[in-house]
């Protein structure tokens, strides 16, 4: 059995701009859909930024940036996935060009990279939607937006594409089914969505995927390209045959996103879906022959696997899992409800390799818990066990999965210093090996510090792995 990962294995962290960078309106930058989302998924959008909104400051990464790599490089990472504000390049995101400020900011954290070795993986669009594509084109409904988009990746490209390889187009594309707005910048409430204009935004987000990875294999030669799916496992809540067929339902959500990055065409099944809810997208020759241009690797989060079922009556929605589904009885759930199962990571890995046949990069996972800081030896920290057992008990499950035979190219573990959560908007549901001073109430001294895990992952990539138990 392997005990180790592959040589040149990418071990690191990921982050996302809107969760840590703050200066929210400094160097140029525009509002993001992320402005008027002060409690996350909480809450309907509000009109305009609020003071209350902890990602304005965030964890003040846009000055901060060289300290907390720094701190990435003494884990010894080998990559580092952020996110580039769209806004930052272009504050309301259809501009001729590119506001040079913020381009020059992610030099300057390239720069730092480069210093210490670290690869970038860059994704291109993160929940952060410029406020006004989302407010005057409804977002990704809006045909447009496939050019402004494009716009926006050639000017990352032409910048950047000397000192970045690995790219995700957007983020956990296939969130957008459940959360129209962070995902896909989408004003209209979900309950007045129609399916018709939530899978037309859908169509107009898979072709502007395939055509930026056309642009960036013209552009960058050499360049990876990958999709980023939310990878959750869907088990039938019992053998019944009728639960497993709904369990593939609602697999195929997910896998479409997949299926079409990584074949170049609709699949039958959604297409069938197509034609029995009546909905007729507007799909042209040109945007058919855009979605041959696959990608060149499969990105996913991975934090929970969920159950299905066909009884109405078992049907009870998991209130704490992200996309729903019906709570595992099997499993137990963190402080947010999410259902932890390492074993599914396998699972998914070994299903994704054998369905796509494309390297896959694990670059979300982690324990979003509460965290105390204490003093150890006159040193503050967090005893952070219950994050090492969660990573390490994953870990080994991707290690199994790439003994299955699996291609696995690396793994960042999801806010490897504590940022604002997506889903929630707080401080305190931390993920990082960095603890940062900031409550929930704003109030915090933003100082770093190394949690009991820093030393941990630091041993875990020394060692490729074999530190694992
Ligand atoms: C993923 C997102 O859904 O999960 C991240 O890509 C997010 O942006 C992460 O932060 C964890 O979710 P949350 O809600 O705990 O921050």
């Amino acid at each position: 059995m392997t005990t180790t990962f592959p040589e040149g294995f990418l071990w690191g962290g990921a982050t996302a701009a809107n969760q840590l960078e703050g200066g929210y309106n400094e160097g140029g930058k525009g509002l993001s859909i992320q402005d008027v989302m002060p409690q996350g998924l909480l809450t309907p959008p509000t009109d305009g930024p609020t003071q209350d909104n902890l990602k304005q400051e965030g964890i003040d990464f846009y000055h901060r940036y060289a300290e907390d790599i720094a701190l990435f490089a003494e884990m010894g990472f080998k990559v580092f996935r952020f996110s580039i504000a769209w806004s930052r390049i272009f504050p309301k995101g259809n501009e001729d060009t590119p506001n040079e400020e913020g381009l020059a900011f992610y030099d300057r954290v390239l720069d730092e990279l480069e210093k210490h070795g670290i690869e970038p993986l860059v994704t291109i669009s993160h929940y952060e939607t410029p406020l006004h594509l989302a407010r005057d084109y409804n977002g990704w409904t809006s045909r447009e937006l496939i050019g402004f988009y494009e716009r926006y990746c050639q000017a990352l490209f032409e910048r950047y594409g000397q000192r970045v390889k690995y790219w995700l187009t957007f983020n956990e594309i296939n969130s957008v089914l459940h959360f129209p707005f962070m995902s896909g910048g989408i004003p209209t409430p979900p309950e007045q969505l129609s399916q018709q204009d939530l899978y037309q935004a859908i169509h107009h987000e898979l072709v502007a995927s395939a055509r930026v990875t056309r642009l960036a294999h013209q552009m960058m030669p050499g360049a990876q390209v990958g999709c980023m799916i939310i990878a959750l496992p869907v088990y039938p809540l019992t053998p019944d045959p009728s639960d497993v067929v709904a369990a593939m339902h609602v697999a195929h959500d997910s896998y479409a996103f997949g299926d079409i990055h990584c074949r170049g065409e609709y699949p039958g099944y959604l297409l069938r879906r197509f034609r029995e809810q009546d909905i007729e997208l507007d799909i042209t020759d040109q945007d058919r022959e855009d979605l041959t241009n696959t990608v060149d690797f499969v990105s996913f989060s991975y934090y929970v696997s969920t159950c299905e079922t066909a009884d109405p009556v078992k049907k009870v929605e998991g209130a704490g899992n992200l996309l729903g589904g019906v709570p595992n009885p099997t499993l137990q759930a963190s402080e947010w409800g999410w259902q932890i199962d390492p074993q599914g990571l396998r699972v998914v890995m070994n299903d994704y390799w054998e369905r796509w046949r494309k390297p896959l990069f694990i670059v979300e996972n982690g324990l979003g818990a509460v965290d105390e800081l204490v003093e150890v030896d006159g040193t503050k920290t967090v005893v952070d066990d219950y994050r090492i057992s969660y990573l390490n008990d994953h870990l080994v499950q991707a290690r199994e999965a790439v003994a299955d035979g699996v291609n696995l190219l690396g793994y960042t573990t999801w806010g490897c210093i504590d940022l604002v959560s997506a889903s929630t908007a707080q401080m305190s549901k931390r993920y990082g090996f960095v603890y940062v001073d900031r409550n929930d109430d704003g109030t915090g001294t933003l100082d770093r510090y190394r949690k009991k895990s820093f030393e941990w992952y630091r041993q875990v990539i020394a060692t490729n792995g074999a530190h694992l138990q």
